[in-house]
């Protein structure tokens, strides 16, 4: 009797809400199509150490619910060497794995791809990061539920800096990426938003903040982009041209990378599970990435989904501008 198919899952680099539902609807397809799964502990590291366990559809019971990833992820610069590439590929030899799937951003695909051209293993990436900045998709997964927990966080602090009429610069993550800032800080009403995708003006900045207050507005709420700089030093810059302006900061750090999934980021994991069995079924590519154009699922190759030039969304930019007044 021929043996089944069996595949191996891991979560790489920083978690994403929505990896837990994207590991439980690959393990659920896969289970219905006749294939094994077996998930890798803490990303490439536990790949290079041999840690995987069997997963079935009742290990991944509960889940879909769930922040952080139930696999456990790492940094692992390693896996840009070839030397513990191999170490990774003799273990997946080891327990018979035909093809593996990984969750994650940008550096999780470089390592993915570079392995799969050097063993001609199958490799399928699901985009798996709050900072949304993988240029081939609309969307990563987890973007969402940060983007809406950093808006809730605005909510909060907009209260009390309207009871104090203070202004406040709340930094947020996304590395080198604004989406996080640009999308909460439309949403989320703020007056300015900072991104790296463009100058920084700081005169620009404080100008805006005395019209502001002239204008009889009781709280300001800056949205300041990891990428651009730290929430002290922006405040340092903008009471060096103008100290009476009372301004606080907050990082909200990693508590927008927790929490549990929004329904965008649930239903999007599911979709690109199902996309990722398909693919492993038709066997017709080594190596692909999963994303979301107009709302529809889609696969291409990941040499040329990583080539892609930023998509930040200079339209959206502008309406936020203008609504900013
Ligand atoms: O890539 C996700 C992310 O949360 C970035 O927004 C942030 O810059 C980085 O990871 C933080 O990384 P670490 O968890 O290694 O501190």
């Amino acid at each position: 009797m021929a043996r089944r198919e069996r595949i191996a899952i891991l979560t790489s680099g920083g978690d994403a809400p929505g990896m837990n539902a994207a590991i439980r609807g690959i393990v659920r397809c896969a289970s219905s199509e006749g294939i094994e799964c077996f998930g890798v502990e803490d990303g490439y590291t536990g790949l290079i150490n041999g840690n995987l366990r069997s997963l079935d559809s009742r290990s991944v019971s509960n889940t879909i619910q769930k922040g952080g990833t139930i696999l456990c992820t790492s940094r692992c610069p390693e896996f840009l060497e070839y030397e513990y590439r191999n170490k990774a590929y003799n273990v997946l030899s080891a327990y018979n794995i035909d093809a593996l799937i990984v969750i994650g951003g940008n550096g999780s695909f470089a390592g993915m791809n570079q392995f799969s051209k050097d063993f001609n293993f199958p490799c399928f990436g699901i985009p798996g990061t709050i900072d949304n900045d993988l240029s081939y998709t609309d969307f990563t997964l987890g973007f969402d539920t940060a983007v809406n927990t950093v808006v809730s966080a605005i909510n909060n602090i907009r209260d009390t800096m309207t009871a104090h009429n203070r202004a406040c610069i709340i930094e947020v993550m996304g590395r080198h990426c604004g989406d996080i800032a640009l999308y909460s800080g439309l949403s989320g009403g703020a007056e300015i938003i900072l991104v790296p995708e463009m100058k920084l003006d700081i005169n620009g900045i404080v100008k805006k903040l005395q019209k502001y207050r002239i204008k009889g507005k009781n709280s300001s709420i800056i949205i300041l982009a990891e990428g651009v700089c730290s929430c002290i030093d922006l405040k340092e810059k903008i009471l060096a041209k103008d100290n009476s302006i009372e301004i606080r900061t907050v990082k909200l750090g990693y508590l927008q990378r927790g929490g549990t999934p929004s329904m965008f980021d649930r239903v999007f994991a599911c979709r690109c599970a199902e996309k990722a069995i398909e693919l492993i079924i038709n066997k017709e590519y080594l190596s692909r990435v999963i994303g979301i154009k107009d709302n529809k699922i889609f696969d291409m190759d990941t040499d040329k989904a990583l080539q892609l030039e930023s998509k930040f969304d200079y339209e959206l930019y502008n309406i936020a501008q203008k609504l900013s007044n």
